[in-house]
């Protein structure tokens, strides 16, 4: 039936696009190989049949230990230099580990330029951020918030590193689950240690139970009738959505706009013109800050849209508010900003992708296509009790 070909449209695309590359270098915090025993193959996913458990590097196996350091430090301001600020003040896991700002604020009161992402399947994602191709594993981007300095997030530094990890060092607790963690390091509490079970942790963070996937599987009454009119326009030609948003996460891009391009997990949908030759506001110009090339230009990642309904506001800089506003952007073929300084007319921009050319839709089409997008939440990822703060209930 329809359905089956829908499974079967999504996964090849899925498959088409599934090429992990190993890690490159760029961490400020050397990775060491460490000397656990576990293998990948004892950890046990929590994933359904269909989906295939995703890339682990080598030098940081999964553990249940390390899922569960990993997981006390996520919530612990303790992590951030001035004490302030943990991991999930801007992952929050009732808004699908985003934060609901338009941008981030950082622990010191500075402002990121982007739109705190969602922790969601991000095992599987090939690359990570917003903008920067070249950050291929969780454990070289948890070094950003630890220790960037532009913008400051968790705010450490050379100068202040051994103070906080003091902080783990004299707590019973910590030096506990540590241990466990890291049984064969001689002074396990370091940031490779940290950096490695957070890391661990996130990859837990999977949700493969929305109204949609039960709908895959099977259940036919997961998606109301306006859901599934509004799968169908998704799905359509017309509205061109799976040009990008294909594959199991709705991520990744089609063989056709693969064909158009490098880097073709980043596009532009023409938000921003600036300066009538495609420009992006300074500060916020996307890929093309880590490529140098001009046709990169206002390329964002495309987002998974998983729980896409609990991380507004959208986009890179959360400068569309509701998903109806995304939707007229969409059908707008990008977006007219009248004033300001960000002014100028996206639908324009010579670097938007071809397959952003508007189209028109019926008020009931767009409330369908939206509680379609809504069906792609699950509660149960957002109640998980394995994801929620472990610092409520422990002694601490
Ligand atoms: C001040 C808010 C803030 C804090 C604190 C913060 N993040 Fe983030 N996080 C962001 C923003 C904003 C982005 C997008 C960054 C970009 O595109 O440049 C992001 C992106 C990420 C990503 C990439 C997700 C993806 O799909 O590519 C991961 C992983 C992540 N953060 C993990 C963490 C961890 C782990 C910590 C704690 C060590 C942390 N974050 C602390 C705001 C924050
Ligand atoms: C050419 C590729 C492309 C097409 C086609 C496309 N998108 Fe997107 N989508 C993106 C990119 C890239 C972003 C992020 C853009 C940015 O932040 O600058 C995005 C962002 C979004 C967001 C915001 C998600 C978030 O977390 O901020 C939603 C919702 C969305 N798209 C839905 C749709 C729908 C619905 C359609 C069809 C009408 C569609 N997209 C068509 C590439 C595409």
């Amino acid at each position: 039936m329809a359905k089956q070909i829908i499974v079967l449209f999504f996964l090849s695309v899925y498959l088409v696009g599934c090429g992990f590359e190993e890690n490159s270098s760029a961490a400020a915090v050397p990775l060491s190989q460490d000397s656990q025993t576990v293998t990948n193959a004892e950890f046990v996913w929590q994933l359904p049949p269909n989906i295939a458990p995703p890339f682990v590097p080598e030098n940081n196996l999964m553990s249940n230990e390390k899922v569960t350091l990993g997981r006390f430090l996520f919530y612990d301001k303790q992590l951030s230099a001035n004490a302030s600020q943990a991991c999930a003040d801007c992952h929050q896991q009732d808004k699908a580990f985003s934060d609901g700002q338009v941008t981030a604020i950082g622990s010191t009161g500075i402002v990121h330029p982007r739109n705190s992402q969602t922790l969601v399947n991000t095992a599987f994602n090939h690359s990570l951020t917003w903008n920067n191709s070249n950050l291929t594993s969780i454990e070289q981007q948890i070094v950003i918030p630890l220790f960037g300095s532009s913008p400051v997030e968790m705010g450490l530094s050379e100068q202040n590193k051994n103070s906080v990890l003091a902080r783990f060092q004299e707590s019973p607790h910590y030096i506990n689950l540590f241990n466990k963690a890291f049984p064969n390091e001689s002074v396990p509490i370091n940031f490779n240690s940290i950096v490695k079970s957070i890391a661990a942790f996130i990859r837990t963070l999977n949700s493969y139970n929305s109204a949609f996937d039960r709908f895959q599987q099977g259940e036919t009454n997961a998606l109301s009738p306006s859901a599934q009119r509004g799968m169908a326009l998704f799905l359509s030609e017309r509205l061109a959505c799976t040009q990008c948003h294909s594959g199991i996460n709705f991520n990744q891009p089609s063989d056709t706009v693969i064909l158009t391009g490098n880097n073709n997990i980043f596009q532009n949908i023409g938000l921003f013109n600036v300066d009538n030759q495609g420009g992006y506001p300074l500060g916020n110009q996307g890929l093309i800050e880590f490529t140098h090339l001009k046709e990169d230009m206002g390329k964002f990642r495309i987002p998974s849209l998983r729980n896409v309904e609990l991380s507004a506001p959208y986009m890179h800089d959360g400068s569309v508010v509701t998903l109806d506003d995304v939707l007229d952007v969409y059908s707008a073929g990008g977006r007219f900003v009248a004033a300001g300084d960000k002014a100028g007319d996206g639908r324009i921009n010579p670097f938007k992708n071809v397959v952003i050319k508007g189209f028109s839709l019926a008020e009931q089409d767009k409330k369908d296509v939206i509680s379609f997008l809504n069906s792609l939440t699950d509660k149960e990822f957002i109640n998980n009790a394995a994801f929620s703060n472990p610092l409520v209930s422990s002694q601490k």
